[in-house]
């Protein structure tokens, strides 16, 4: 599939080698015992899925929905949950799992909403984040790559719902109109 829009920024290559070293660093990290992975939809799926196979320890997986509002624009962005955990928190260790770090709106809210279900811990891993962007203060234990501030899609990250399914990471370049 050859797209004109799109140029590829991090292939699945590079994206599969650093999940197997985040896999390594948080399997090292965690004392012994499950660990509880929370995805974020939909952009994490892909991440999680491959993330839960390069740890070394059992996990037990769980899904959140969450939709934000006003996050482009100097509003102070809103967040509702659209779809809760099916399971307590109480006395286990979290992993959020997240697509992309962005203006930090979507996680600042989160982990004071999860830290009040009592977690005997509580960290955060995302495969992308733009540092540029952030309005609110967040604080990732394990970031996959650092990148600029583009437009991204692909590996879970989408376009109006497009481009999700890509292997790889890519800019999606506005195409000039056609004359
Ligand atoms: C993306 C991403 C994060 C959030 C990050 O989700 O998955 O949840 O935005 O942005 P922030 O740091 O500015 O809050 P999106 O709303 O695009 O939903 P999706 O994952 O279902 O595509």
């Amino acid at each position: 599939m050859t797209d004109p829009s799109l140029r590829v920024l991090i292939p699945s290559e590079k994206i599969q080698a650093r999940i197997r070293e985040l896999g390594d660093q948080i399997s090292r990290d965690y004392p012994e015992g499950s660990l509880h992975l929370i995805c974020i939809l939909k952009g994490a799926t892909f991440f999680m899925t491959d993330l839960a196979r390069a740890l070394k320890r059992d996990v037990s997986l769980d899904f959140m929905g969450i939709s934000t509002y006003g996050k482009g624009t100097t509003s102070s962005g809103e967040v509702k949950v659209t779809k809760d955990l099916d399971s307590s928190l109480e006395g286990e260790d979290v992993l959020v799992v997240e697509d992309i770090v962005d203006s930090g709106i979507t996680l600042n809210y989160l982990l004071h909403v999860l830290d009040q279900r009592k977690p005997r811990s509580i960290r955060i891993a995302a495969l992308l984040d733009k540092p540029e962007r952030r309005r609110r203060p967040v604080h990732v234990s394990y970031v996959g790559f650092q990148i600029p501030d583009e437009f991204v899609v692909g590996y879970g990250l989408d376009f109006d719902e497009k481009y999700r399914n890509l292997d790889d990471i890519c800019v999606l370049d506005p195409q000039p109109a056609a004359a």
